[in-house]
Protein backbone atom coordinates (compact mmCIF):
# COMPACT_ATOMS: atom_id res chain seq x y z
CA UNK A 1 0.00 0.00 0.00
CA UNK A 2 1.14 3.69 -0.65
CA UNK A 3 1.20 5.62 2.27
CA UNK A 4 1.57 9.79 2.67
CA UNK A 5 2.87 10.65 5.82
CA UNK A 6 2.18 13.76 6.90
CA UNK A 7 4.26 15.44 9.45
CA UNK A 8 3.53 19.18 11.21
CA UNK A 9 5.35 21.28 12.83
CA UNK A 10 5.16 20.60 16.62
CA UNK A 11 7.31 18.78 19.07
CA UNK A 12 5.51 15.20 18.65
CA UNK A 13 7.08 15.18 15.19
CA UNK A 14 10.30 13.30 16.72
CA UNK A 15 7.42 10.63 17.43
CA UNK A 16 6.11 9.89 13.70
CA UNK A 17 9.89 8.75 13.01
CA UNK A 18 8.90 5.69 14.83
CA UNK A 19 5.32 5.99 13.30
CA UNK A 20 7.46 5.69 10.25
CA UNK A 21 9.52 2.54 11.15
CA UNK A 22 6.49 0.84 12.10
CA UNK A 23 4.18 1.62 8.68
CA UNK A 24 7.16 0.47 6.50
CA UNK A 25 8.26 -2.73 8.36
CA UNK A 26 4.24 -3.58 8.18
CA UNK A 27 5.28 -3.33 4.44
CA UNK A 28 4.05 -0.57 2.99
CA UNK A 29 5.64 2.09 0.61
CA UNK A 30 5.86 5.56 2.78
CA UNK A 31 6.05 9.44 1.67
CA UNK A 32 7.06 12.06 3.96
CA UNK A 33 5.74 15.31 3.47
CA UNK A 34 6.53 17.61 6.57
CA UNK A 35 5.50 21.28 6.80
CA UNK A 36 8.10 23.25 6.79
CA UNK A 37 7.47 24.33 10.91
CA UNK A 38 8.06 20.45 10.96
CA UNK A 39 11.58 20.53 9.69
CA UNK A 40 12.41 22.88 12.60
CA UNK A 41 11.73 19.85 14.98
CA UNK A 42 13.03 16.54 12.39
CA UNK A 43 15.35 17.47 9.48
CA UNK A 44 15.05 16.22 6.39
CA UNK A 45 17.70 13.86 5.91
CA UNK A 46 15.77 11.43 9.27
CA UNK A 47 13.00 11.42 6.71
CA UNK A 48 14.11 10.46 3.53
CA UNK A 49 16.75 7.97 4.84
CA UNK A 50 14.37 6.11 6.75
CA UNK A 51 11.52 6.45 4.12
CA UNK A 52 14.00 6.13 0.93
CA UNK A 53 11.84 8.40 -0.24
CA UNK A 54 12.44 11.96 -1.56
CA UNK A 55 11.04 15.09 0.96
CA UNK A 56 9.67 17.89 -0.11
CA UNK A 57 7.58 20.46 1.87
CA UNK A 58 6.68 23.24 -1.15
CA UNK A 59 4.59 22.94 -3.99
CA UNK A 60 7.55 24.30 -5.90
CA UNK A 61 9.74 21.72 -5.38
CA UNK A 62 9.98 19.18 -8.56
CA UNK A 63 7.21 21.44 -10.04
CA UNK A 64 7.14 19.54 -13.65
CA UNK A 65 5.73 16.52 -11.51
CA UNK A 66 3.07 18.32 -10.63
CA UNK A 67 3.62 16.59 -7.15
CA UNK A 68 0.78 17.81 -4.92
CA UNK A 69 -1.78 16.14 -7.56
CA UNK A 70 0.51 12.66 -8.00
CA UNK A 71 1.08 12.16 -4.19
CA UNK A 72 -2.79 12.86 -3.13
CA UNK A 73 -3.91 10.57 -6.22
CA UNK A 74 -1.80 7.86 -6.05
CA UNK A 75 -2.33 7.40 -2.33
CA UNK A 76 -3.90 4.42 -0.60
CA UNK A 77 -3.91 6.18 3.02
CA UNK A 78 -2.81 9.63 4.20
CA UNK A 79 -1.58 9.99 7.42
CA UNK A 80 -0.97 12.86 9.50
CA UNK A 81 0.85 12.72 12.55
CA UNK A 82 0.90 15.21 14.24
CA UNK A 83 -1.38 17.20 13.37
CA UNK A 84 -1.27 20.80 14.80
CA UNK A 85 -4.01 23.31 15.66
CA UNK A 86 -2.54 25.10 12.68
CA UNK A 87 -2.65 22.00 10.56
CA UNK A 88 -6.28 21.16 11.55
CA UNK A 89 -7.34 25.00 10.96
CA UNK A 90 -5.76 24.64 7.50
CA UNK A 91 -7.19 21.58 6.62
CA UNK A 92 -10.85 22.07 7.45
CA UNK A 93 -10.69 25.76 5.64
CA UNK A 94 -9.10 24.06 2.21
CA UNK A 95 -6.08 26.22 2.16
CA UNK A 96 -3.51 24.98 0.11
CA UNK A 97 -0.31 27.25 1.11
CA UNK A 98 2.35 24.12 1.39
CA UNK A 99 2.45 20.84 -0.14
CA UNK A 100 0.62 18.76 2.47
CA UNK A 101 -2.74 21.22 2.83
CA UNK A 102 -2.54 20.48 -1.42
CA UNK A 103 -2.27 17.32 -1.46
CA UNK A 104 -4.70 16.74 1.33
CA UNK A 105 -6.77 18.23 -1.12
CA UNK A 106 -6.42 16.12 -4.35
CA UNK A 107 -6.21 12.75 -1.95
CA UNK A 108 -9.38 10.91 -2.11
CA UNK A 109 -8.15 8.08 -0.13
CA UNK A 110 -9.00 7.78 3.81
CA UNK A 111 -7.29 10.34 5.67
CA UNK A 112 -6.10 9.96 9.05
CA UNK A 113 -5.03 12.48 11.56
CA UNK A 114 -3.31 12.54 15.17
CA UNK A 115 -3.64 15.80 16.56
CA UNK A 116 -1.46 16.91 19.14
CA UNK A 117 -1.24 20.52 20.58
CA UNK A 118 -1.73 21.59 24.13
CA UNK A 119 -4.90 21.09 25.91
CA UNK A 120 -5.76 24.55 25.68
CA UNK A 121 -5.54 24.65 21.89
CA UNK A 122 -7.26 21.25 21.82
CA UNK A 123 -9.95 22.45 23.64
CA UNK A 124 -10.25 25.80 22.05
CA UNK A 125 -13.74 26.39 20.30
CA UNK A 126 -11.86 26.77 17.12
CA UNK A 127 -9.88 23.65 17.48
CA UNK A 128 -12.90 22.08 18.21
CA UNK A 129 -14.84 23.12 15.60
CA UNK A 130 -12.16 22.85 13.00
CA UNK A 131 -12.15 18.99 14.12
CA UNK A 132 -16.07 18.69 13.70
CA UNK A 133 -15.89 19.57 10.23
CA UNK A 134 -13.21 17.36 9.05
CA UNK A 135 -14.88 14.60 10.63
CA UNK A 136 -18.37 15.60 9.08
CA UNK A 137 -16.06 15.48 5.98
CA UNK A 138 -15.14 11.68 6.68
CA UNK A 139 -11.83 12.56 7.94
CA UNK A 140 -10.54 9.71 10.60
CA UNK A 141 -8.87 12.26 13.28
CA UNK A 142 -7.93 10.13 16.13
CA UNK A 143 -8.27 11.36 20.06
CA UNK A 144 -5.09 12.18 21.47
CA UNK A 145 -4.04 11.03 24.80
CA UNK A 146 -4.04 12.76 28.19
CA UNK A 147 -0.50 12.65 29.86
CA UNK A 148 2.46 14.53 30.10
CA UNK A 149 2.88 17.49 27.92
CA UNK A 150 6.07 19.49 26.73
CA UNK A 151 6.58 21.23 29.64
CA UNK A 152 5.43 20.45 33.21
CA UNK A 153 1.64 20.10 32.18
CA UNK A 154 -0.40 17.30 31.95
CA UNK A 155 -4.27 16.72 29.93
CA UNK A 156 -5.48 15.46 26.77
CA UNK A 157 -3.55 16.70 23.49
CA UNK A 158 -0.70 14.25 23.77
CA UNK A 159 0.27 12.64 20.61
CA UNK A 160 -0.96 8.70 20.83
CA UNK A 161 1.60 6.38 20.69
CA UNK A 162 3.59 5.82 17.37
CA UNK A 163 1.98 2.09 17.63
CA UNK A 164 -1.52 3.47 18.54
CA UNK A 165 -1.45 5.51 15.82
CA UNK A 166 -0.43 3.04 13.22
CA UNK A 167 -3.14 0.15 14.39
CA UNK A 168 -5.79 2.75 14.04
CA UNK A 169 -4.67 4.21 10.48
CA UNK A 170 -4.13 0.62 8.62
CA UNK A 171 -7.81 -0.62 10.04
CA UNK A 172 -9.03 2.30 8.37
CA UNK A 173 -8.40 0.50 5.41
CA UNK A 174 -8.10 -3.13 6.57
CA UNK A 175 -4.83 -3.92 6.41
CA UNK A 176 -3.12 -5.51 8.97
CA UNK A 177 -0.92 -3.52 11.77
CA UNK A 178 2.54 -4.30 11.92
CA UNK A 179 2.08 -6.45 14.68
CA UNK A 180 0.35 -8.90 11.74
CA UNK A 181 -2.97 -8.87 13.40
CA UNK A 182 -5.69 -10.12 11.28
CA UNK A 183 -7.48 -7.64 9.04
CA UNK A 184 -9.81 -5.12 10.63
CA UNK A 185 -13.15 -6.56 9.76
CA UNK A 186 -14.52 -3.90 7.32
CA UNK A 187 -17.80 -5.43 6.08
CA UNK A 188 -20.26 -2.59 6.06
CA UNK A 189 -18.23 -0.99 3.48
CA UNK A 190 -20.43 1.28 1.71
CA UNK A 191 -23.74 0.51 3.94
CA UNK A 192 -25.55 2.93 5.43
CA UNK A 193 -27.09 2.69 9.12
CA UNK A 194 -29.00 4.30 11.70
CA UNK A 195 -28.83 3.62 15.29
CA UNK A 196 -31.30 4.88 17.63
CA UNK A 197 -29.69 5.64 21.56
CA UNK A 198 -30.50 6.85 24.58
CA UNK A 199 -33.99 6.89 26.00
CA UNK A 200 -36.92 9.17 25.36
CA UNK A 201 -38.25 12.12 27.52
CA UNK A 202 -42.04 12.70 27.25
CA UNK A 203 -42.67 16.56 29.08
CA UNK A 204 -45.27 16.57 32.08
CA UNK A 205 -44.89 20.14 31.99
CA UNK A 206 -41.93 22.34 31.00
CA UNK A 207 -39.85 21.03 33.59
CA UNK A 208 -40.76 17.62 34.44
CA UNK A 209 -40.77 14.52 31.82
CA UNK A 210 -41.57 10.79 32.02
CA UNK A 211 -38.11 9.20 31.23
CA UNK A 212 -36.15 6.06 31.87
CA UNK A 213 -32.74 4.90 32.86
CA UNK A 214 -30.81 4.12 29.75
CA UNK A 215 -27.62 6.41 29.00
CA UNK A 216 -27.07 5.74 25.74
CA UNK A 217 -24.04 3.77 25.80
CA UNK A 218 -24.95 0.32 24.07
CA UNK A 219 -26.24 2.52 20.90
CA UNK A 220 -23.24 4.41 21.12
CA UNK A 221 -20.93 1.56 20.81
CA UNK A 222 -23.13 0.38 18.32
CA UNK A 223 -22.38 3.35 16.35
CA UNK A 224 -18.78 3.29 16.93
CA UNK A 225 -18.23 -0.31 15.92
CA UNK A 226 -19.85 -0.14 13.05
CA UNK A 227 -17.86 3.31 11.62
CA UNK A 228 -15.25 0.88 12.71
CA UNK A 229 -16.69 -1.77 10.53
CA UNK A 230 -16.50 0.81 7.28
CA UNK A 231 -20.63 2.04 7.72
CA UNK A 232 -22.01 5.94 7.73
CA UNK A 233 -23.26 5.87 10.71
CA UNK A 234 -26.49 8.39 11.30
CA UNK A 235 -26.85 8.15 15.68
CA UNK A 236 -29.98 9.68 16.66
CA UNK A 237 -29.44 10.55 20.42
CA UNK A 238 -31.91 10.77 22.51
CA UNK A 239 -30.88 12.70 25.58
CA UNK A 240 -27.32 11.54 25.19
CA UNK A 241 -25.00 13.59 27.31
CA UNK A 242 -21.83 14.25 25.08
CA UNK A 243 -21.95 11.19 22.63
CA UNK A 244 -18.43 10.78 22.57
CA UNK A 245 -16.84 12.78 19.08
CA UNK A 246 -16.52 10.65 16.34
CA UNK A 247 -18.97 8.22 17.34
CA UNK A 248 -21.38 8.68 14.02
CA UNK A 249 -20.80 10.52 11.06
CA UNK A 250 -24.28 12.57 11.79
CA UNK A 251 -25.60 12.80 15.02
CA UNK A 252 -29.32 14.39 15.54
CA UNK A 253 -30.06 14.37 19.28
CA UNK A 254 -33.93 14.21 19.70
CA UNK A 255 -35.71 14.56 23.06
CA UNK A 256 -39.19 13.24 22.55
CA UNK A 257 -40.41 9.49 21.07
CA UNK A 258 -41.89 11.81 18.06
CA UNK A 259 -38.97 14.00 17.54
CA UNK A 260 -37.06 10.33 17.45
CA UNK A 261 -39.54 8.67 15.15
CA UNK A 262 -38.98 11.59 12.63
CA UNK A 263 -35.20 11.27 13.05
CA UNK A 264 -35.08 7.88 12.76
CA UNK A 265 -37.46 7.49 9.70
CA UNK A 266 -36.00 10.35 7.63
CA UNK A 267 -32.36 8.67 8.04
CA UNK A 268 -34.19 5.58 7.26
CA UNK A 269 -35.30 6.03 4.00
CA UNK A 270 -31.56 6.22 2.96
CA UNK A 271 -30.41 3.24 5.23
CA UNK A 272 -29.33 -0.18 4.99
CA UNK A 273 -29.61 -0.86 8.56
CA UNK A 274 -31.51 0.51 11.75
CA UNK A 275 -31.01 -0.37 14.79
CA UNK A 276 -33.70 0.64 17.69
CA UNK A 277 -31.38 0.78 20.55
CA UNK A 278 -33.35 3.41 22.41
CA UNK A 279 -35.40 2.98 25.19
CA UNK A 280 -38.62 4.69 23.88
CA UNK A 281 -41.63 5.45 26.04
CA UNK A 282 -44.65 3.47 25.22
CA UNK A 283 -46.90 6.28 26.39
CA UNK A 284 -46.81 9.76 26.76
CA UNK A 285 -48.56 12.61 29.18
CA UNK A 286 -51.92 13.45 26.65
CA UNK A 287 -51.34 17.11 27.29
CA UNK A 288 -48.19 19.17 28.51
CA UNK A 289 -49.64 21.90 29.52
CA UNK A 290 -47.13 25.34 28.65
CA UNK A 291 -47.24 26.20 32.50
CA UNK A 292 -45.47 24.66 35.58
CA UNK A 293 -48.08 22.39 37.29
CA UNK A 294 -48.65 23.69 40.71
CA UNK A 295 -49.01 21.96 44.09
CA UNK A 296 -52.82 22.99 45.48
CA UNK A 297 -51.86 22.06 49.44
CA UNK A 298 -54.00 19.94 50.64
CA UNK A 299 -55.40 18.80 47.34
CA UNK A 300 -54.06 15.47 46.09
CA UNK A 301 -52.02 15.20 42.25
CA UNK A 302 -54.23 15.72 39.17
CA UNK A 303 -53.48 12.60 37.75
CA UNK A 304 -51.41 12.49 34.12
CA UNK A 305 -53.52 11.01 31.66
CA UNK A 306 -50.79 9.14 29.28
CA UNK A 307 -51.54 7.95 25.62
CA UNK A 308 -49.82 5.35 23.78
CA UNK A 309 -46.84 6.55 21.67
CA UNK A 310 -46.08 4.60 17.93
CA UNK A 311 -44.65 1.37 17.82
CA UNK A 312 -41.53 3.12 16.26
CA UNK A 313 -39.90 -0.12 15.85
CA UNK A 314 -42.93 -2.53 14.48
CA UNK A 315 -43.73 0.10 12.12
CA UNK A 316 -40.02 -0.47 10.58
CA UNK A 317 -40.16 -3.52 10.61
CA UNK A 318 -43.53 -3.18 8.56
CA UNK A 319 -43.01 -0.58 6.27
CA UNK A 320 -39.54 -1.35 5.59
CA UNK A 321 -38.47 2.04 3.97
CA UNK A 322 -35.83 0.99 1.86
CA UNK A 323 -35.94 -2.27 0.14
CA UNK A 324 -33.91 -4.74 1.34
CA UNK A 325 -32.88 -2.94 4.42
CA UNK A 326 -32.10 -5.04 8.00
CA UNK A 327 -34.08 -4.07 10.92
CA UNK A 328 -32.59 -4.67 14.36
CA UNK A 329 -34.59 -3.72 17.75
CA UNK A 330 -33.73 -4.79 21.69
CA UNK A 331 -35.50 -6.30 24.19
CA UNK A 332 -34.90 -5.31 27.89
CA UNK A 333 -36.35 -7.88 30.07
CA UNK A 334 -36.65 -8.86 33.54
CA UNK A 335 -38.82 -12.02 33.58
CA UNK A 336 -41.86 -12.20 35.69
CA UNK A 337 -44.64 -15.02 36.62
CA UNK A 338 -45.33 -15.46 33.38
CA UNK A 339 -41.73 -16.66 31.65
CA UNK A 340 -38.48 -16.12 31.94
CA UNK A 341 -36.59 -13.03 29.93
CA UNK A 342 -36.39 -15.43 26.70
CA UNK A 343 -39.87 -16.67 26.75
CA UNK A 344 -40.81 -12.68 26.86
CA UNK A 345 -38.08 -12.01 24.31
CA UNK A 346 -39.38 -14.53 21.49
CA UNK A 347 -42.87 -13.55 21.58
CA UNK A 348 -41.63 -9.60 21.31
CA UNK A 349 -39.61 -11.24 18.69
CA UNK A 350 -42.67 -12.63 16.58
CA UNK A 351 -44.59 -9.24 17.78
CA UNK A 352 -42.26 -6.65 16.05
CA UNK A 353 -41.18 -8.14 12.79
CA UNK A 354 -37.55 -7.26 13.09
CA UNK A 355 -35.42 -9.32 11.30
CA UNK A 356 -33.06 -9.25 14.89
CA UNK A 357 -33.82 -8.42 18.23
CA UNK A 358 -31.20 -8.42 20.83
CA UNK A 359 -32.84 -9.45 24.15
CA UNK A 360 -30.90 -8.90 27.15
CA UNK A 361 -31.69 -8.91 31.14
CA UNK A 362 -31.96 -5.89 32.84
CA UNK A 363 -31.93 -5.71 36.82
CA UNK A 364 -29.74 -7.41 39.00
CA UNK A 365 -26.85 -5.24 38.15
CA UNK A 366 -27.49 -6.28 34.06
CA UNK A 367 -28.38 -3.55 31.66
CA UNK A 368 -29.03 0.06 32.06
CA UNK A 369 -25.66 2.34 33.12
CA UNK A 370 -23.50 -1.16 33.61
CA UNK A 371 -20.27 -1.56 31.48
CA UNK A 372 -20.99 -4.90 30.25
CA UNK A 373 -23.84 -6.69 28.86
CA UNK A 374 -25.52 -9.85 27.49
CA UNK A 375 -27.71 -10.66 24.72
CA UNK A 376 -29.58 -13.24 23.08
CA UNK A 377 -30.07 -12.41 19.07
CA UNK A 378 -33.26 -13.49 17.90
CA UNK A 379 -34.51 -13.44 14.37
CA UNK A 380 -38.29 -12.92 13.46
CA UNK A 381 -39.61 -15.96 14.79
CA UNK A 382 -38.22 -15.63 18.15
CA UNK A 383 -35.21 -18.51 17.05
CA UNK A 384 -31.87 -18.17 18.65
CA UNK A 385 -29.58 -16.82 16.11
CA UNK A 386 -26.52 -16.01 18.18
CA UNK A 387 -25.10 -15.04 22.43
CA UNK A 388 -23.32 -12.37 23.45
CA UNK A 389 -21.51 -11.27 26.40
CA UNK A 390 -18.64 -8.71 27.23
CA UNK A 391 -17.97 -5.03 26.62
CA UNK A 392 -21.30 -3.14 24.96
CA UNK A 393 -18.44 -3.05 22.03
CA UNK A 394 -18.24 -6.53 22.28
CA UNK A 395 -22.22 -7.21 22.08
CA UNK A 396 -22.20 -4.11 19.18
CA UNK A 397 -19.89 -6.20 17.58
CA UNK A 398 -21.92 -9.34 17.67
CA UNK A 399 -25.02 -7.67 16.44
CA UNK A 400 -22.76 -6.18 13.46
CA UNK A 401 -21.65 -9.62 12.97
CA UNK A 402 -25.34 -11.17 12.30
CA UNK A 403 -26.54 -8.19 10.26
CA UNK A 404 -23.55 -8.52 8.32
CA UNK A 405 -24.55 -12.45 8.14
CA UNK A 406 -27.97 -11.45 6.90
CA UNK A 407 -26.73 -9.44 4.06
CA UNK A 408 -24.03 -12.02 3.22
N1 LIG B 1 -39.61 0.59 20.73
C1 LIG B 1 -40.06 1.48 19.78
N2 LIG B 1 -41.13 2.27 20.01
C2 LIG B 1 -41.80 2.18 21.18
C3 LIG B 1 -41.37 1.27 22.16
C4 LIG B 1 -40.27 0.49 21.90
O1 LIG B 1 -39.46 1.54 18.71
N3 LIG B 1 -42.85 2.96 21.37
C5 LIG B 1 -38.47 -0.28 20.40
C6 LIG B 1 -37.24 -0.11 21.28
O2 LIG B 1 -36.34 0.79 20.72
C7 LIG B 1 -36.66 -1.50 21.29
C8 LIG B 1 -37.87 -2.39 21.14
O3 LIG B 1 -38.90 -1.57 20.61
O4 LIG B 1 -35.83 -1.73 20.17
C9 LIG B 1 -38.36 -3.06 22.38
O5 LIG B 1 -38.64 -2.13 23.37
P1 LIG B 1 -39.40 -2.58 24.69
O6 LIG B 1 -39.65 -1.38 25.49
O7 LIG B 1 -38.68 -3.72 25.31
O8 LIG B 1 -40.71 -3.17 24.04
P2 LIG B 1 -42.22 -2.84 24.25
O9 LIG B 1 -42.87 -3.00 22.94
O10 LIG B 1 -42.37 -1.55 24.94
O11 LIG B 1 -42.69 -4.04 25.15
P3 LIG B 1 -43.03 -4.14 26.69
O12 LIG B 1 -42.91 -2.77 27.28
O13 LIG B 1 -44.39 -4.68 26.72
O14 LIG B 1 -42.02 -5.11 27.23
Amino acid sequence: MRILLGVSGGIAAYKAVLLLRLLREAGHAVRVIPTAAALRFVGAPTWEALSGEPVSTEVFDDVEHVQHVALGKGADLVVVAPATADLLARAATGRADDLLTSTLLTARCPVVMAPAMHTEMWDHPATRANVATLRARGVHVIEPASGRLTGKDTGPGRLPEPEDIARAALAVVGAPDAGGAPDAVRDLAGRRVVVSAGGTREPIDPVRFIGNRSTGRQGVALAQAARARGAHVTLVAANIADPPAGAADDVVAVETTAQLRDAVRTAAAQADVVVMAAAVADFRPAAAPAAKIKKVPGQGPAPIELVENPDVLAELAADRLRPGQVVVGFAAETGDDQGDVLHHGRAKARRKGADLLAVNAVGGGLGFGTADNAVTLLDAAGETVAEAAGSKRDVADAIWDAVAKLFA
